[in-house]
């Protein structure tokens, strides 16, 4: 018996090592908030060869890359703006620091401070993308504990805000850091009205998933003496957004067993990205400021 153990794992450890698979990480994808985070960096860099946005991709064209389409998404966001040169930005919840990266190189903000939770994001963002312009800091969207009063002119929020169990306190935020004039715009996956997520909560909950629905997002505005100015549906464009998206995926310089489980990975990914956003979600885009004195 211990024979045909040791044999066994022997066989395990030649076979890891032989196709240098790290199939742990695409399972630990449905884990936790922290190992999604973790494993999803590893497999974006392992598919792409670096760093990329954490957003879903948006359509603008055809042959468009993953990378470009994520781009997108920021350019559609800060098009409502206008020019940021005189402008302090703040990220709430920005990942790995290539949004803010994007933005400085691209529009040339003022200033550009992230935030965000996760201290693994952050490091990240922190080795690669902070200059003088560019600032990262640990903090919660539902406190801004480091970000003075009335000291941001925009506050863009990409994909994050489902995160928040307390959407409340996130706008009571807003209301306090954003400038008299100042602007919001977040980008969210909101639930179908009606959707009550009873399915899978407890699932849902270890992933820090909280779904807030268009009426509630209403409510916190208001109730914070925020306006939505304007609000956007995007999900059509997020979901074309994933057109082509077999191509991205090159199957140059790997061994055919990982670039197929990358592949597999993919298309899974996208489909169940794709089909919630067909059956119970919607992307939407909410931007705003302040309510009348
Ligand atoms: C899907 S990622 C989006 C990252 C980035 N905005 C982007 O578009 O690439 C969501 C990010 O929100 C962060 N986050 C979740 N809850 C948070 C909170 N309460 N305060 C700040 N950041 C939070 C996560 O750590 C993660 O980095």
């Amino acid at each position: 018996m211990t024979a045909y153990l040791a044999r066994v794992t022997i066989c395990c450890i030649f076979a890891e090592n032989i196709s240098q698979l790290k199939t742990a990480r695409y399972l630990q994808t449905l884990g936790s908030f922290r190992n999604y985070y973790r494993s999803m960096k590893e497999i974006l860099v392992t598919a792409f060869g670096r760093l990329q946005m954490l957003h879903y991709p948006f359509y603008l064209k055809e042959d468009e890359t993953f990378e470009e389409r994520q781009q997108n998404l920021i350019d559609h966001c800060l098009s409502y703006i206008g020019d940021l040169k005189e402008k302090n930005l703040l990220e709430v919840g920005c990942g790995n620091g290539l949004n803010c990266h994007y933005i400085h190189t691209r529009y040339g903000a003022k200033s550009i401070t992230g935030i965000d939770i996760s201290k693994e994001n952050l490091d990240i963002a922190k080795k690669h993308f902070e200059n003088s312009n560019i600032r990262f800091i640990e903090d919660n969207a539902q406190e801004l504990v480091h970000i003075p009063d009335r000291s941001v002119d925009v506050i863009l929020s990409v994909e994050s805000a489902f995160h928040y169990p307390d959407k409340n306190a996130f706008f009571r935020q807003i209301k306090r850091v954003l400038r008299p004039g100042g602007v919001f715009l977040i980008v969210d996956i909101v639930r179908f009205p009606g959707d009550t997520e009873r399915y899978f909560w407890f699932w849902k909950k270890s992933k820090m998933m909280y779904h807030a629905d268009e009426t509630e997002y209403h409510q916190y505005s208001s109730g914070n003496n925020l306006v939505f100015k304007h609000k956007e549906n995007l999900t059509d464009r997020i979901i074309r957004g994933y057109e082509g998206h077999i191509s991205w995926i090159s199957g140059q310089n790997r061994n055919l067993f990982n670039y197929m489980m990358l592949k597999l990975f993919t298309i899974l990914q996208v489909r169940f990205n794709v089909a919630q956003l067909r059956s119970s979600k919607q992307y939407m885009l909410f931007y705003g400021g302040h309510g009348e004195a």
